[in-house]
């Protein structure tokens, strides 16, 4: 294999990379050739273990990690056809996220490095949700306007031609999902609330209206407030002993309406103002449905592209991670084995 053939830039071709992603509670491995080819993309998911406590604890999602990534990895491998022996790299998510899930990761990642003697590539976790749009459409570059919104972040990214990436506006206080998630939970749908929340409102009729923060000209977002109306309603209604189907459905389609109304309005106003014609969405939360449908619609009727990624490739995967190391890999990048996790890591 050391004698493979190199393809233009020097790069053996082609570049297979696995990737691996314990950020927080999906255990997930991939082999992704040249960036852009998935030959593999394998999710174990803790939604069960933490859906009995209505949230990821970080505690368990470490244990699991450690007792699934072993198991993940080799059958990421086995899934895309090669051997260990075939593979360029090993890529890691090594931060955003929570310490101890990001480590089991970093530590399975620098076994790899090690063992196989292929460099290892640390990826930042926000980065890597915007690269699910290239595996969607290899055409995607700058420069776009990306929003990427999850459960632990809501940011509006800037990245022009020249590659320069800059953060245009993030949430002052929740993330968009952790407010899915957290009024999910006080409706009793479980976790993760988003796709409940999303299921729920269906076709948005009967929506409760709920506020939307009025941030002036800046790009950042609040949703504290519209959680804390949700929250309340949710809480009167339960006092009268009034909770039933219509009000559910109330909240989840006015909150659904309220946050998307309020992440599309700063994706579009950011791509007006520096007139950027390229619009993308990332994270979790880009699998909402009338998310999707309402930057669709917005875009084609402003004649811009819009780039909205499977939900598969929006929700946490190791694919993505894969991607976004591909192109640190091809830029002669790497880390030693001194990569640490970092829970707090920016851009
Ligand atoms: O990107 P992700 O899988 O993990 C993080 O990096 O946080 O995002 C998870 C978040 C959760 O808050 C979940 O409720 C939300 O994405 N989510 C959704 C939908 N599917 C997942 N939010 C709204 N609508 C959905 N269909
Ligand atoms: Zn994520």
């Amino acid at each position: 294999m050391r004698g493979r053939p190199r393809g233009r830039a020097g790069l053996r071709a082609p570049v297979r990379i696995l990737a691996i992603e314990t950020s927080c509670d999906e255990t997930a491995c991939a082999v992704v050739e040249d960036g852009k080819a998935v030959l593999s993309d394998v999710v174990a998911s803790q939604v069960k273990a933490h859906g009995v406590y209505g949230g990821v604890v970080p505690e368990i999602a470490s244990r699991m990690h450690i007792e699934t990534i072993t198991q993940v990895a080799e059958k990421a491998v086995r899934d895309a056809g090669i051997g260990y022996g075939d593979l360029d790299a090993v890529a890691v998510t090594n931060g955003p996220g929570l310490v101890g899930a990001l480590l089991v990761g970093i530590s399975a990642a620098k076994g790899m490095s090690l063992a196989l003697g292929i460099p290892l590539i640390g990826v930042n976790h926000v980065v890597a949700h915007i690269y699910a749009n290239q595996i969607d459409d290899p055409a995607f570059g700058p420069p776009f306007i990306c929003l990427v919104a999850s459960g632990g972040h809501s940011h509006v990214f800037r990245a022009d031609a020249g590659g320069k990436v800059s953060v245009m506006g993030r949430t002052r206080d929740d993330a968009a999902g952790e407010v899915f998630d957290k009024v999910a939970r006080a409706l009793g749908l479980g976790y993760p609330g988003g796709p409940a929340i999303d299921a729920v409102a269906g076709d948005g009729s009967g929506a409760i209206a709920l506020p939307r923060a009025n941030l002036g000209d800046s790009f950042d977002y609040s949703f504290s407030g519209v959680k804390t109306a949700a929250l309340n309603v949710i809480g009167s209604h339960a006092r009268e002993g009034a909770l039933g189907p219509a009000t559910v459905r109330g909240v989840c389609s006015g909150l659904r309406m309220s946050i998307v109304d309020a992440l599309a309005a700063n994706l579009f106003r950011a791509a007006s103002m520096t007139g950027i014609r390229n619009v993308a969405i990332a994270g979790g939360v880009a699998a909402n449905r009338l998310l999707r449908e309402t930057v669709a619609a917005r875009a084609a009727s402003e004649s811009m592209a819009a780039y909205i990624p499977p939900p598969r490739l929006c929700t946490d995967n190791a694919a993505m991670v894969a991607a976004a190391a591909y192109h640190r890999y091809a830029s002669g990048e790497s880390d030693g084995l001194d990569l640490d996790a970092e829970p707090e890591l920016s851009l």
